[in-house]
């Protein structure tokens, strides 16, 4: 099978760049490929003739989608759009990622894939918008909804805690957020399986388990031996731009009919520590 990939030097990207062996791969960045421009992903399309188009590819800023909406929309909606076309025209099925934040987060139990979008921050709206237009235009593209991505070949939580932990004896980390920590090695393998099987319509793709940004960090720091305190705080008083929702873990339901089970997000965690160690 053919796969092209959008955003190949992402945190995801370079997973799926590391773990996809046995198909023939194109992973395209930033610069040679903007998914602003419609031509060219047409073009890029056109030239790799893929199956399957994997759109990594976002503007992936919380807090600055805030103060920066054009861009956010350009990327993640219109960018987005772009990709579906191209995909269309070359017949090839589209797995498009998107988000937690899609929700509001004032459930307390997992989101199910037909719960109502109700994003609260421009990223999620640029998410919830690409959603709802890519089904209208391609109705059997996979929309893949993933949370609080860690591992790997970019900026994540795991590696900021580490870095402050190292410099500081104590660290407040927000306790009233709660989500589902996932590593990018296994989201990369599980849309590995999903593009295999076919698969389309909304999945929820985590690490199994959940926690808050607190116990994530608490866990990181205990694995790691370093003695910084990890305090709990509010989100009022870790005021950001952006507004996260409250509750944002993700029902692993959608996953049962493609065989697909994700490992806890502890185990994760103690395999992304050792691969960085490596
Ligand atoms: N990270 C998370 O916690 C998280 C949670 C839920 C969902 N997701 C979604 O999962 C996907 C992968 O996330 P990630 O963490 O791997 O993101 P990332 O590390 O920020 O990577 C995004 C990639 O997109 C590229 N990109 C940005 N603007 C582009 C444009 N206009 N045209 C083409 N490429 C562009 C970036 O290139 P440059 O590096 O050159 O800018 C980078 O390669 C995204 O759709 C994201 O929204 C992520």
């Amino acid at each position: 099978m053919n796969v092209t990939i959008f955003g190949a030097s992402g945190l995801l990207g370079n997973a799926l760049m590391r773990e996809w062996s046995g198909d023939r791969i194109v992973g395209l960045s930033l610069p040679e490929v903007d998914v602003r421009n419609a031509s060219q992903m047409r073009r890029a399309a056109k030239q790799t003739h893929p199956e399957w188009i994997v759109l990594a590819a976002a503007y992936t800023d919380v807090d600055g989608c805030e103060s920066n909406q054009e861009l956010a929309f350009s990327v993640n909606r219109d960018g987005a759009l772009n990709v579906a076309e191209a995909a269309k025209q070359v017949g090839a099925r589209l797995l498009f990622l998107s988000s937690d934040y899609v929700f509001d987060g004032r459930k307390t139990s997992p989101y199910e894939i037909g719960d109502a979008r109700n994003p609260q921050s421009v990223y999620g709206r640029s998410k919830a918008e690409a959603e709802v237009r890519l089904l209208e235009m391609l109705p059997q593209c996979c929309i893949l909804r993933t949370a609080w991505l860690f591992g790997m070949g970019g900026k994540c939580f795991p590696d900021t805690i580490l870095k402050l932990a190292a410099a500081r004896s104590t660290l407040d980390v927000v306790d009233d957020q709660r989500g589902c920590p996932t590593y990018s090695v296994d989201l990369a393998r599980a849309i590995i399986q999903l593009c295999r099987t076919g698969a389309s319509g909304i999945v929820h793709v985590t690490n199994s388990g959940d926690c808050s940004w607190f116990e994530f960090a608490r866990e990181i720091v205990r694995s790691t031996g370093l003695a910084a305190e990890v305090r709990p705080v509010s989100s009022q008083q870790m005021a950001r731009p952006a507004p996260r929702p409250a509750y944002s873990v993700l029902s692993a339901a959608s996953l049962q009919p493609y065989g697909i089970t994700m490992p806890s997000w502890q185990d994760a965690l103690q395999r992304y520590l050792q691969e960085r160690r490596n």
